[in-house]
């Protein structure tokens, strides 16, 4: 609840929580002067804090974020001098925006994705344990964060615990705790599968690089990084664990929430499954490019887009360093700034002819008009995420393999599941409890 307006017809407002002063954002025109202000408001700093409450040690954050390395060291190139924690961004745009490591990194997405997307694998999340509807959002949650697992980590930590994407699932739900700082004592369920995952990590990272399963570049580059300026295994580990966590939790979410939009527009199913089509043969995705390419499926691109611009929860936040105006109104220095997408993203006046519901042909037929600074999923500035393209291609793949591999029919009765509004993140909508869908799977046949 708000408990401080600082502002009216559209400005900033304020409210507290735990001690520090929050500033929401409702307009786009001010979330775009936060994103050009990057002196005065600071992604670097919340970034920090979420590493620190994840439980990483001082000495790491120092040797991390504070202590600046030499311009002329080996490994990633560093000509401006930067600390770690910076150059860890670089290699992510590195790793993630489009190139060779994207592609490659893609690829392993869609291995993982052809061998995991069969209907004998799907067994193990059915109601009965054997037979019956599988939940839709389990299933999202297993199938992706194994791909992104195996994408980065390749076979070697599946290895070392089979059930690490289960446990990833029961940390992931909860992980806002950290966000929001909840002491421990009240965050039991949440720390103990942090724990968990951090022990199975920090064994992966014990194993030789060289016997481990072939992974993405981004992995062995940043664990060598961190190695030569002294990082501990369980420093390594807990980082790793954030990493983890941004390769998969908005991910499944999106994937899930794609699939439950779709699923309830039945006309939709058909559609897609014919502008796909091409870019099938017999059971596999053999030319995904054809499924990214807007101009060959501007259906599958408009729910994209829709999808997202209905699941966004989550919030950009800035540290103020300094006292900043926006909108008129003064924001002060050591308080933090909030741009909830959702609040963008259900603007009746952008989008029109009621924003509450999915109506993927406002894409499609005002294009980009829609878009502009209002269209926030992913954030916005020199914060905005690293991951969004590759995150929108596995997203694309895996749903098309899924309405091409698969006839999915919804229960009887079942309704448009809704999400928790109420949990904050940085990104996608969880489910709201008592929410979760049961759909019916089978496999279609093939002539090819
Ligand atoms: C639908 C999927 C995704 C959504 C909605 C999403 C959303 C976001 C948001 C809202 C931010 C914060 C941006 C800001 O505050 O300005 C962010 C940051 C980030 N995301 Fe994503 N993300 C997704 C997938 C991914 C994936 C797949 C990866 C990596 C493989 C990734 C890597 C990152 C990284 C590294 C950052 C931090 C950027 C920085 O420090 O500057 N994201 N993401």
């Amino acid at each position: 609840m708000p408990s401080d307006a600082v502002g009216s017809s559209g400005g900033p407002f304020a409210f507290m929580i735990f001690g520090t002063t929050f500033y929401v954002i409702t307009q786009a025109k001010h979330a775009s002067e936060i994103d050009k202000n990057t002196e005065a408001l600071s992604f670097d700093e919340f970034v920090q804090d979420f590493i620190r409450s994840a439980g990483l040690s001082e000495s790491a954050v120092q040797a991390c974020f504070l202590q600046r390395l030499a311009k002329e060291k080996s490994g990633f190139p560093n000509p401006s001098g930067h600390p770690l924690g910076i150059l860890i961004r670089q290699m992510q745009v590195h790793q993630l925006h489009p190139g060779v490591y994207q592609r490659a990194l893609e690829a392993r997405f869609l291995r993982s994705f052809h061998r995991q997307l069969r209907v004998e694998h799907i067994s193990h999340i059915t109601q009965a344990q054997t037979s019956g509807p599988i939940s839709m959002y389990k299933w999202c949650a297993d199938f992706f964060t194994r791909a992104g697992e195996y994408a980065y980590f390749g076979n070697t930590l599946g290895d070392i615990d089979p059930d690490f994407s289960k446990k990833f699932y029961v940390f992931d739900e909860l992980s806002w705790q950290i966000t929001y700082r909840i002491p421990k004592l009240f965050a039991k369920k949440m720390s103990a599968a942090q724990n968990t995952l951090q022990r199975s990590l920090k064994t992966y990272f014990q194993i030789p690089q060289s016997q481990r399963d072939e992974t993405a570049w981004f992995t062995t580059a940043v664990e060598d990084e961190l190695r030569a300026i002294g990082v501990s295994d369980d420093d390594i580990a807990t980082i790793f664990l954030t990493v983890y966590l941004t390769i998969n939790t908005n991910t499944r979410r999106a994937t899930f929430w794609m699939m439950a939009y779709i699923l309830h527009s039945p006309s939709l199913v058909q559609a897609l499954r014919n502008e796909i089509a091409q870019a099938f043969e017999g059971y596999d995705l053999v030319n995904p490019s054809y499924v990214f390419d807007k101009s060959l499926c501007p259906q599958l691109e408009a729910v994209w887009l829709e999808t997202l611009r209905l699941s966004s929860s989550g919030s950009s936040v800035r540290c103020i360093n300094k006292d900043t105006i926006i909108g008129g109104k003064i924001l002060r220095k050591g308080n933090k700034i909030m741009i909830p997408s959702r609040l963008l993203h259900m603007d009746d006046t952008i989008y029109t002819e009621d924003s509450s519901l999915f109506r993927p042909e406002r894409f499609l037929d005002t294009g980009n008009r829609v878009r502009g600074g209002w269209w926030r999923p992913f954030g916005g500035g020199k914060s905005i995420c690293t991951g969004r393209y590759v995150a929108e291609h596995a997203i694309k793949m895996c749903v098309s393999i899924i309405l091409h591999r698969f006839d999915v029919r919804l229960t009887d009765g079942a309704h448009l599941p809704q999400g928790d509004e109420g949990i904050p993140g940085l990104g996608i909508m969880g489910l709201k409890k008592g929410e979760d869908t049961w759909d019916n799977v089978s496999a279609r046949s093939f002539d090819g």
